[in-house]
């Protein structure tokens, strides 16, 4: 159980994060400090406004403006230039956002290959490299498809495989099923499950208390600061089953195990 010989993935000390000037200034995010290992897989919660997405911002170095100190694997990149940030961006994170994101007027492939044009490898390699990816996700028979022609949850399955095809050392999601209906939901989660399984980090920003199930950590933030911090074990290594569907839900305070209806 003991991972505290591999450093951890993600140090926050004292993090800030400030918007606007003058009267109008204000603390998005109000003193951070926060340990992440290697393999955790984070559900963030809380109201909003709360600071989520400035943080998952702040962590995905999209907005570099910040007080304090961000290490990630090790090296502390909060004050580095626009150019190296983007370097390793490119690199170590990858983003799943609610809306997908994808690029309408490229095909499934094309889109999951885009993150590797930085990486110098070529045309073909980049395409099979992505090949693969999708053909994990089940998304292989998808792969000329365009983004209009897929489900919700298809485009975001797209999206994670796009996310994870430069091996990011960490996976930043930004309410990853907030457009999916409730099935397409726990088929996402299913993936992350897996991701997380395989030892990926995944930090995920959530509404749905549901869906924490998933996570091996559940944070919750109010008034950019972290207001609760519980580690547990997720509820998909509790049990054997193999239907998703049927082990999110928990049984509200009564004893009766109710199945979900189709
Ligand atoms: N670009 C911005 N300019 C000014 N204020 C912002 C900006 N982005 C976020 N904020 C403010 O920071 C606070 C946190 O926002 P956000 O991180 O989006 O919250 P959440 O994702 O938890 O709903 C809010 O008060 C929001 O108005
Ligand atoms: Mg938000």
């Amino acid at each position: 159980m003991s991972d505290t010989k591999t450093p951890p993935v993600i140090v926050l000390k004292q993090l800030k994060k400030r918007f606007g000037i003058g009267d109008a200034e204000h603390y998005a995010l109000d003193g951070i400090n926060l340990t992440i290992q290697k393999g955790e897989f984070i559900a963030i919660m809380g109201p909003s406004g709360c600071g989520k997405t400035t943080l998952l911002n702040v962590l995905g170095l999209l907005d570099s403006h910040i007080e304090g100190e961000y290490e990630l694997d090790g090296k502390s990149i909060a004050y580095l230039s626009a150019k190296r940030q983007a370097r390793i961006r490119s690199q170590q994170i990858g983003f799943v956002f609610q809306s997908f994101n994808l690029v309408s007027r490229l095909n499934v492939i094309d889109n999951v290959a885009l993150p590797l044009i930085y990486k110098g490898m070529t045309k073909l390699a980049r395409q099979k490299k992505a090949s693969t990816m999708l053909r994990s996700f089940h998304l292989g028979e998808r792969e000329f498809y365009m983004p209009n022609q897929l489900s919700g949850g298809q485009m975001q399955r797209v999206a994670i495989a796009r996310a994870l095809v430069n091996d990011p050392a960490i996976i930043l999601a930004d309410e990853p099923t907030g457009n999916l209906d409730s099935r397409a939901s726990h088929i996402i989660m299913q993936e992350l499950s897996d991701l997380h399984k395989q030892g990926n980090t995944i930090i995920m920003v959530t509404h749905n208390p549901d869906l924490t199930t998933y996570a091996s950590r559940v944070i919750t933030m109010l008034d950019g600061q972290i207001d609760t911090d519980t580690f547990r074990l997720p509820l998909q290594s509790r049990t054997s089953t193999k239907k998703p569907l049927n082990i999110v839900k928990k049984p509200k305070a009564s004893t009766t195990k109710k199945k979900d209806k189709k």
